[in-house]
Formats: C-alpha cells, sequence, structure tokens
C-alpha cells in the first residue's frame, strides 16, 4: 500500500479563508484588507493600520484619533502593571523578556493591552541594557513615536516616528505566516486572546521568522565598502552559506516590501546620516542578485523584507538585539486581527500525523 501524501511545513495547504491579507508570491504583490502595501507604508501611522486589521476599513480623523488615544492610555496602564516588577520579568533576551510582560496580561485583556504591554516592554529591555532608568510612556503621542521615547532613541522626532510608522504598517500583517498560524491554532481552541498573542510571539522568535535583520547588519560591517561586496558575496556562496535579507519560501520576485522599506528610508534620507550604509547596502544586494541567478537559474531569490528592516531599524539607532522584539510590536496588531477572524469563523484545527513508530502487536 502506497504511503499517503503528507504535506510537511504545510505548503501550499489551504487551511482557512481569510479577509485579512492576500500575498501573491508570484506577482510580488501585498494586499491587506484590499489596500496595497504601497499605498499603507509611508503615509499613515501604525493606528491607521491598525484600525484598517481591526475595523475592515480605514479609520477616518474620529476614529484615528480614538485609536491613538487608546493605546496611549493602554501605554499608561502597561507601564504602571509593568514597572513595579519589570527588574524580575527582565532578562537578556529581548524576546523572552516581551513573552513575560505578554504573559502578565489577564484573560480579558484588549488588543491594545496586547499591543502596549508589548511597546512598553520592549522599551523598558533596551532602558535596562542600556542601565538606564524606565521612561514613562506619553499618551498624547502617536505609538510609534512613544516607543521611539520610552526607549529614549535620539532625536526621537517626526521624522524618526514615521519612519517607523512606516515599518510598523509595512510588517503589521503577512498572510498565514508560521507565528500568525500559531496565533490562530491558539485561538481556535476558545482561548484567550493574551494566549494567542503568546504562542504568535514565540514562534516569531524562531531565527528561521524574524531573526534575519540582524545577521544582514553583521553581513554588511563585514563588507565594509561596495567595492567589496562582489567577493564578498561570491566568497560565502563558495563556502556554501547564504546571504542573509535574500530569498522567501513564497516571492519568487523582490518583496514588495522591500520596495516599500527602500522608499521609506530614501524618503527619511535628509534626515539619516547612515545614507552610505544605503550605497552598501544596495552594492550587496545587487552583487548578491547576480551571484544568486547565476548559482540558480530556475529559482528568483531576491532582497526580502529583512534586508531594508535592517538598515531602517539601524537608522533610527534601535540596537540590533530589540530588532525581533520590535517586528513582534507591530505582527501583534495582524495576530489580533486574526484572533477576532478565527474565533468569528473558524473551527477548531486539528491536523493529523501518519503514525510512524512502533505497533503494539494488538490483532
Ligand atoms: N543565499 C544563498 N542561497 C540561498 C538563499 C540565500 N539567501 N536562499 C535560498 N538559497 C538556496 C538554498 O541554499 C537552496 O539551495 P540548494 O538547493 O543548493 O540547497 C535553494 O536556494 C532553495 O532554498 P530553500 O531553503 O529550499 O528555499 P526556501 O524558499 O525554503 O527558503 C529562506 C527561504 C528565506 C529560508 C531562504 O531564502 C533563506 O535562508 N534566506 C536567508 C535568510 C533570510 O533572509 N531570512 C528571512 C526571510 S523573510
Amino acid at each position: 500500500m502506497s504511503e499517503p501524501r503528507i504535506f510537511e511545513g504545510l505548503e501550499g495547504v489551504l487551511v482557512a479563508r481569510t479577509e485579512l491579507s492576500e500575498v501573491d508570491g508570484a506577482c510580488g504583490r501585498l494586499t491587506v484588507r484590499g489596500h496595497p502595501i504601497e499605498a499603507l507604508a509611508g503615509g499613515l501611522p501604525f493606528e491607521a493600520m491598525l484600525g484598517l486589521l481591526l475595523d475592515g476599513k480605514l479609520p477616518d480623523a474620529v476614529r484615528l484619533a480614538e485609536l491613538v488615544a487608546e493605546l496611549g492610555t493602554a501605554r499608561a496602564r502597561a507601564h504602571a502593571a509593568l514597572a513595579p516588577r519589570f527588574a524580575a520579568l527582565c532578562s537578556n533576551d529581548a524576546m523572552t523578556t516581551l513573552l513575560s510582560g505578554l504573559a502578565t496580561l489577564p484573560n480579558d485583556a484588549t488588543s491594545s493591552d496586547a499591543l502596549a504591554t508589548a511597546a512598553v516592554t520592549t522599551a523598558h529591555w533596551i532602558q535596562t541594557q542600556r542601565g538606564e532608568p524606565l521612561l514613562s510612556p506619553r499618551p498624547e503621542l502617536t505609538h510609534a513615536l512613544d516607543l521611539l521615547a520610552m526607549a529614549n532613541l535620539p532625536a526621537a522626532s517626526e521624522a524618526q516616528g514615521k519612519l517607523l510608522d512606516a515599518y510598523l504598517v509595512t510588517v503589521a500583517e503577512h498572510g498565514f505566516n508560521a507565528s500568525t498560524f500559531a496565533a490562530r491554532v491558539t485561538a481556535s481552541t476558545g482561548a484567550a486572546l493574551p494566549a494567542a498573542m503568546l504562542a504568535g510571539v514565540a514562534t516569531l522568535s524562531g531565527p528561521l521568522h524574524g531573526g534575519a535583520p540582524g545577521p544582514v547588519l553583521d553581513m554588511l560591517d563585514a563588507v565594509g565598502e561596495p567595492e567589496r561586496a562582489l567577493r564578498y558575496v561570491r566568497a560565502e556562496l563558495l563556502a556554501g552559506r547564504r546571504i542573509m535579507g535574500m530569498g522567501h519560501r513564497i516571492y519568487r520576485v523582490r518583496d514588495p516590501r522591500a520596495f516599500v522599506l527602500e522608499r521609506a528610508l530614501e524618503a527619511f534620507r535628509s534626515h539619516d546620516r547612515s545614507s552610505p550604509r544605503l550605497e552598501l547596502a544596495r552594492a550587496v544586494e545587487t552583487a548578491a542578485e547576480a551571484e544568486l541567478s547565476r548559482k540558480y537559474p530556475e529559482r528568483a531569490i531576491r532582497a526580502n523584507v529583512e534586508f531594508y528592516t535592517a538598515l531602517l531599524l539601524e537608522a533610527l539607532a534601535i540596537p540590533r538585539p530589540a530588532f525581533t522584539a520590535i517586528f513582534a510590536c507591530a505582527r501583534l496588531a495582524g495576530y489580533a486581527a486574526h484572533y477576532a477572524e478565527q474565533r468569528r469563523t473558524g473551527r477548531l484545527i486539528r491536523p493529523s500525523a501518519l503514525y510512524v513508530g512502533p505497533h503494539s502487536g494488538h490483532p
């Protein structure tokens, strides 16, 4: 008897209907509730993306102000709850600390509570690593600006806030990626929202999911000068190593989010003292694309979102070990929308596995 087909990794397996986003890997398009990502990122604050994800439509001015105020109040609440016990829950690892922060949420916590707790925990982690005091949130600021301010990042100005908004909007939602799926599996059991957020963030902590931007910067450091890019890439490929920030499981063209983040960085450029870094990155991308096309002519391996994420978070002076936690601060918005959709429309997710262990000898 032939063995049934097994879809390890679930590639290509449809497990749900979703109205949240469409990832078109062949054409390189990301659409969130009918809006191309290019139309959302770079012009809207994170709160508008949150409104789009949760309410199904872009917020008008009144709803937007409501969302800004709601997140601001939630940050103040999160700080009051976390600050007195932060030393006890903080570890050397930003993602472990983020999980500990989220684990303090009660079962009836809202999506704003989860987003606020993530931002406050991440900012406090950055301050603690520097040996600096925890800073209180300023509820009147937007979520992005206050995240920068609480982390005491240099010049948390409008331009920096806009750049972080572009990032948070770009990565808030991306189909049935591994961590979103984990959050939906948890939601499908009827578990409370914080449990689903924890499942999502725990899954995001793995290096195959949210961990490439730090290594992208290590690579740029190692290359040093644009003229050395080709030599570096060739040597890496010859040694059998992967070029970080290149390639994607679904996209067979350049990741649309790479374009969006690159454009946001260009807009920031007049304020961006690290623009030689952008030139270096472009040289590495060009060299990597050329060499990878030569090595894998059948398979387009192009820049992914992490490549320009690295440059963007670096331009904001966010420390490398906090990159994945900042990613989580954005992606929690997607998890929250998926949680609601799963609870509304979904069914208990319970796949099967082919048993290949020993048999008991029962007739
Ligand atoms: N550099 C060098 N070679 C790469 C590569 C990269 N960035 N990405 C894929 N390849 C090669 C693999 O080595 C493999 O070659 P082989 O058949 O000779 O072993 C082939 O392309 C297919 O790789 P595979 O891992 O099956 O592709 P995938 O679609 O599952 O991988 C990634 C997607 C993202 C895991 C992969 O492209 C990668 O590791 N990229 C670097 C890490 C990264 O940027 N991660 C962030 C993703 S958003």
